[in-house]
């Protein structure tokens, strides 16, 4: 796929609208697949909470791509999750499963939940990053590469659920941590920074006007979490319908 910017953070795609976004995601999630499963067997793909992402998802099980993708070689990960049961409104499990999982063909061993359901959410964590350990066959400090790493951005800069002057932010070792968010007097689990930065491929899904003013403040460097991944032996990607790129000046 062709960009509409090359700039020194990563592919920037820029759509008519979300519609679009959707569609070209789709069909940038469609390569990875058919690359990584001719390559390893299997297409591992993280998925992020949030309206945007989620119409990817709907787009990923509509006729004109669901056919694409080979569901049995797929497996789903979060890279985030709210501390609820997997039946809450709140869960990015119930939204996958709603705009997903329940119109596709994928064998239930290969959908990773986190459980936001855990009443500690630290056991949570520490469950999710022994699964990654086990499926991912990991030694030492060694962390997952996933073929394919889906994320959002928040109007203040977070992404995962790693917000702005949180613990999570600065933790190095962990793969997977709970973090409390003053801003929603809640607790989240997270993928850490350096796990996000492992992926093979990273992809923002950014859409709306008000994302405009923090998209350019990233892509200026600001000390936003988003502006923090830089996979270190990866790809990373930008999609962005017109109203979200609104701020971003081609010298990006
Ligand atoms: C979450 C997401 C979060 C989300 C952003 C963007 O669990 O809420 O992981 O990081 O992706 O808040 O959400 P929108 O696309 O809805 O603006």
């Amino acid at each position: 796929m062709t960009p509409t910017l090359s700039t020194s953070r990563g592919d920037v795609y820029i759509t008519a609208d979300i519609e679009e976004l959707s569609h070209k995601a789709g069909e940038f999630v469609v390569e990875l697949a058919a690359r990584s499963v001719q390559q390893s067997g299997r297409f591992t793909l993280s998925l992020s909470g949030g309206s945007t992402p989620k119409s990817l998802y709907s787009t990923l099980a509509s006729p004109q791509f669901r056919d694409r993708i080979p569901w049995s070689s797929v497996h789903l990960f979060w890279g985030d999750e709210r501390c609820v049961p997997p039946d809450h409104a709140q869960s990015n499990y119930r939204m996958v499963n709603e705009a997903l999982i329940s119109k596709v063909t994928i064998p239930a061993a290969n959908i990773h939940r986190l459980e936001g359901e855990n009443s500690d959410p630290k056991k949570a964590a520490e469950k999710y990053e022994a699964l990654l350990k086990e499926l991912f066959h990991l030694q030492g400090a060694r962390r997952p590469r996933f073929d394919l790493l889906l994320l959002g951005m928040g109007d203040e800069g977070h992404t995962a659920s790693l917000f702005p002057d949180s613990a999570a932010l600065t933790e190095l070792q962990r793969l997977v941590v709970a973090n409390y968010v003053d801003k929603l007097h809640a607790w989240r689990l997270t993928f850490t920074m350096p796990v996000i930065n492992a992926a093979a491929e990273v992809a923002f899904l950014i859409a709306g006007a008000g994302k405009a003013e923090i998209v350019s403040q990233v892509f200026a460097g600001a000390p936003l979490p988003a502006a923090q991944v830089q996979p270190s032996n990866g790809q990373l990607s930008w999609f962005f319908d017109r109203a979200a790129a609104g701020k971003l000046s081609a010298a990006s």
